[in-house]
């Protein structure tokens, strides 16, 4: 069962987790393909958590039509841990993904945590990020896609409620330091989020399913994940129907 609101804003709601997973899937596959016809490449960047990892799997047997070579791998956020560091969102994806690619290691741009503090790592993203897209003072990345997930709070990336890593301008990257969070954080951020051409935001369980509600329905700007609203650009919600299960009928 699925349902488009509008061409900007598309929430989706399927009976089972695989389901988003084959969705996202063809969703990548075109996005990557007009990315590559109009510029000779695909900038994506992947979220770490729980819920893309069965997509992360799938993706990792993806060859026809996926053009690894010229797909360039962006992290969205990491914990401020050593790379083998069982919480890296680094690790994750190259267990779930990279390792099954052939990708150019030059391709993969993870978020380095080898520097002192995780301020110095994040100005090194910046940094990273201004160079490859060959940015000038004030410009923002356009990522082709943006792989989100959405916590149970209603943060986003490495971004939550209340924090000033909130702000709709500024720097791209910003290092995250909060108590109830285990392990500090670098992120992009919601100018970064905001400038994507296309954003896809994966949500399974009913453990989600009230902050969908908060976030869709009631629309609550406190909430990070309510705040991404791509100025030119598509946003996918894909959900299964267990986080979908406090909406009003109208989205399902
Ligand atoms: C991280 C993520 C984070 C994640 C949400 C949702 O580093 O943990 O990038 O933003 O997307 O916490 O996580 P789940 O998909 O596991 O619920």
């Amino acid at each position: 069962m699925e349902k488009m609101v509008n061409s900007k804003r598309n929430i989706l709601i399927f009976d089972r987790y695989d389901q988003i997973c084959d969705f996202a899937i063809e969703k990548w596959e075109e996005i990557s393909a007009d990315a590559i016809r109009s510029n000779d490449f695909f900038a994506v960047a992947l979220s770490g958590g729980k819920t893309p990892v069965g997509f992360y799997e799938k993706l990792s047997n993806c060859r026809k039509g996926f053009y690894w070579n010229k797909t360039h791998l962006f992290l969205v956020d990491e914990h401020f841990v050593p790379s083998h560091h069982e919480e890296s969102n680094y690790r994750m994806i190259k267990h779930h993904l990279l390792d099954g690619l052939r990708i150019p290691m030059e391709n993969v741009h993870s978020i380095s945590t080898q520097e002192a503090t995780p301020e110095k790592s994040s100005e090194n993203y910046e940094k990273h990020l201004r160079y490859f897209f060959q940015l000038k003072a004030g410009e923002i990345p356009a990522f082709d896609l943006i792989v989100l997930g959405i916590g149970e709070d209603g943060h986003t990336a490495s971004l939550f409620p209340r924090t000033p890593s909130l702000r709709e301008s500024g720097p791209l990257v910003v290092a995250v330091s909060l108590n109830k969070v285990k392990n500090k954080r670098i992120s992009i951020t919601l100018p970064a989020i905001n400038n994507a051409k296309n954003i896809i935001f994966l949500v399974s369980g009913y453990n989600k399913a009230q902050v969908m509600k908060e976030i869709l329905e009631e629309k609550n700007m406190m909430l990070p994940a309510t705040r991404v609203n791509p100025k030119k650009g598509r946003v996918f919600f894909l959900m299964d129907e267990k986080a979908a299960s406090l909406l009003s009928s109208r989205y399902v």
